[in-house]
């Protein structure tokens, strides 16, 4: 495969190409089972109003209105540029290459710097994020996901043969930069030099813990015990506990694994359903360590893929990959206390046709008790949705899989398989309502619905909450856990929104009908809500504004009011860049939005402008009457 032009690939398109899979014959099950526009309407209007639910998420006498949504709707945008309503602005907080110390020198866009300076700055490409208030500081952690070779490797004109310093300083851009920020005269600023700012990397010494620990497949020449890792890496949404430390998810941990020596190496099938083979996305790892080669080191990608904590607050603390929430492309972990103490964490797994994911402690939470087994022990669940509105969480146990029990944790996606888990598409960001015990998730989008199975053979033709093949706009699924419980084994759910366009479509692709030509989009990725219960969407899609996807611009954050269904468009990115990441300062007089991959294409110079180099960075926006955004 060391032939085929994968620069402009995703990785979902990478793996694929790696990995064909048979294309699915039976065209008429698919045409019978396309649905109608009016006809799913029907079904979303019903559920947005809960009655198909029969009961309602409204408090009594609470009335969804305008005033919800404090800004006014912005159009679409192809400008390079960061756009927000009136009477809000935003400006640069730190971005990928800014020193962290001094002495570090300032990035410099001839050479955008070396391993040496990249490894105590920060990181590229920002993903998930959270702010932690400590001892009277404020401090921000981010994931730094990836990095776009054209941007940061200027050693060659084929990408794919980069000099040594190249493919060390990606490396030592990506993992997560701890940085302490302080609101200096009304606006944030880092502050260089605080005792919490914090590299981890590649090279970071990390801890395995959990039911996967120890086993066999977790062992390698570098560690005979399968209890300490080296490095994290594409680290993509986020998470927080109840106790004040950060999640940070594992994505597409595969890419970075080749095989440049024996590039005719053929893998496990166990391997291959997570994407890993003898070629990598062109990260070239490989050439200069030798872990990274899975034909001499192959259980070393049994140690990636997992949700990792990290406490911020302690810069001598070893993260702990936790094994216990499963290993899969973990998108982001959201944490909710249930109401018996236990803690539960859903989880998607983003890949064409893979699933949605629950752990729950068996312990419980308690402040000042440890908190220490809390993601070690307890039971992982994988999601089936039924098309009637109702779902079962089926645990991923012995007895259900027939796998052993630290398997399940290393192989999830095959104990998901065994169990008919649903095939969903591409969970991304998961969130929890604040104001309801309601869950939502991003399902990104998925060509290959009702086209092609996923990569473990699973039948992905259309289903209740996949209900559009060659499904390019996404949607966004909710569900309410039985009894308002979190470890109840059932729940319902609904559709808050099919995005789509309905400037060109007139069917089901014109989206469902919270969706006009004011407020549409594509691919919902990030996802969070606010404290008054707004949810706010990132998207990363096609900004090609055309075809079917004409009229909708750069990608967007929107914000969604869950009542009613409404969705307005808040901001607007620079060229070629996705939105995503989104926190907010402790007194939520500030939101910290991430912008992600400006110009990966070649089409950006955001934000110095000029003839800059386009770089990752996090905005903070601000009311310019200084009020509060969420
Ligand atoms: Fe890193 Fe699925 O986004
Ligand atoms: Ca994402
Ligand atoms: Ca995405």
């Amino acid at each position: 495969m060391a032939n085929i032009d994968t620069k402009d690939l995703s990785f979902d398109e990478f793996d694929e190409v790696v990995n064909p899979r048979p294309e699915e014959n039976d065209f008429d099950r698919i045409v019978e089972s396309a649905i109608s526009r009016r006809g799913f309407l029907g079904g979303v209007l019903a559920f947005g109003s809960f009655t198909a639910l029969g009961t309602s998420l409204v408090p009594t006498g609470a009335k969804a209105s305008d005033g919800r949504f404090a800004f006014t709707q912005i159009p679409t945008s192809t400008a390079d540029a960061v756009v927000v309503p009136e009477g809000y602005k935003s400006e640069v907080l730190v971005q990928w290459g800014d020193p962290l110390w001094s002495g570090v020198p300032e990035f410099d866009d001839a050479t955008r710097g070396t391993a040496d300076s990249q490894a105590r700055a920060f990181g590229d490409n920002t993903d998930g994020m959270d702010v932690f208030s400590h001892d009277g500081k404020t401090l921000l952690v981010v994931n730094n996901e990836y990095t776009n070779r054209d941007i940061i490797a200027l050693s060659a004109e084929d990408k794919r043969i980069m000099a040594e310093d190249d493919i060390a300083k990606g490396m030592m851009a990506h993992g997560i930069s701890v940085v302490e920020i302080a609101n200096d005269g009304g606006a944030w600023k880092i502050v260089k030099d605080s005792p919490y700012n914090r590299r981890i990397t590649p090279q970071s010494e990390m801890e395995l813990t959990g039911p996967a620990a120890g086993h066999d497949l977790m062992k390698t020449e570098a560690d005979p015990t399968g209890t300490k890792s080296l490095g994290t890496w594409n680290n993509c949404g986020n998470g927080v506990t109840p106790w004040g430390t950060y999640l940070t998810c594992e994505e597409n941990f595969n890419g970075y694994f080749s095989a440049p020596e024996n590039p005719d190496h053929e893998v496990t099938p166990e391997l291959a359903r997570y994407g890993v083979s003898a070629t990598d996305w062109g990260y070239n790892w490989a050439v200069i360590e030798d872990r990274y080669d899975v034909s001499k080191h192959p259980n070393e990608p049994n140690r990636a893929g997992y949700v990792v904590e990290i406490d911020p607050t302690d810069p001598t603390s070893t993260p702990k990959k936790r094994t216990a929430l499963g290993r899969f492309k973990h998108e982001n972990a959201e944490a909710v206390v249930n109401n018996d103490g236990r803690i539960v964490v859903y989880m998607g797994d983003d890949e064409r046709g893979e699933f949605v994911y629950r752990y729950v402690s068996n312990g419980v939470y308690a402040p000042g008790a440890s908190t220490d087994e809390l993601l070690n022990d307890g039971i992982l669940y994988v999601a089936k949705f039924s098309d009637n509105g109702t779902g079962a969480w089926v645990a991923l146990t012995p007895e259900t899989t027939g796998m052993d029990q630290a398997e399940i944790h290393i192989h999830t996606r095959q104990a998901g398989s065994k169990v008919g888990a649903t095939t969903m598409d591409r969970p991304e960001w998961i969130s929890a309502n604040p104001k309801a015990p309601e869950i939502y998730c991003c399902l990104t989008n998925n060509k290959n619905r009702g086209v092609k199975p996923n990569a473990g053979g699973d039948d992905t033709s259309v289903n209740g909450p996949n209900p559009r093949e060659k499904n390019n706009y996404g949607q966004i699924v909710r569900w309410r856990p039985d009894g308002g419980d979190h470890t109840a084994p059932g729940f319902t759910w609904d559709l808050y929104v099919l995005a789509g366009n309905p400037s060109v479509h007139s069917d089901a692709y014109a989206g469902s009908a919270n969706i006009n030509e004011e407020n549409m989009f594509n691919s919902p990725d990030g996802l969070a809500f606010d404290s008054n219960g707004l949810v706010w969407i990132q998207t990363d899609g096609n900004y090609k504004n055309e075809g079917d996807f004409a009229g909708q611009g750069n990608n967007q954050m929107l914000a969604g009011d869950p009542v009613t269904g409404e969705i307005r468009r808040f901001m607007v990115g620079p060229n070629e860049c996705e939105i995503t990441g989104l926190t907010w300062s402790p007194d939520r007089r500030t939101m910290f939005v991430g912008i992600q991959h400006p110009g990966e294409r070649g089409n950006s110079h955001w934000p110095a402008g000029g003839t800059s180099v386009p770089r990752s960075a996090i905005i903070a926006v601000t009311r310019e009457d200084g009020g509060l955004v969420g």
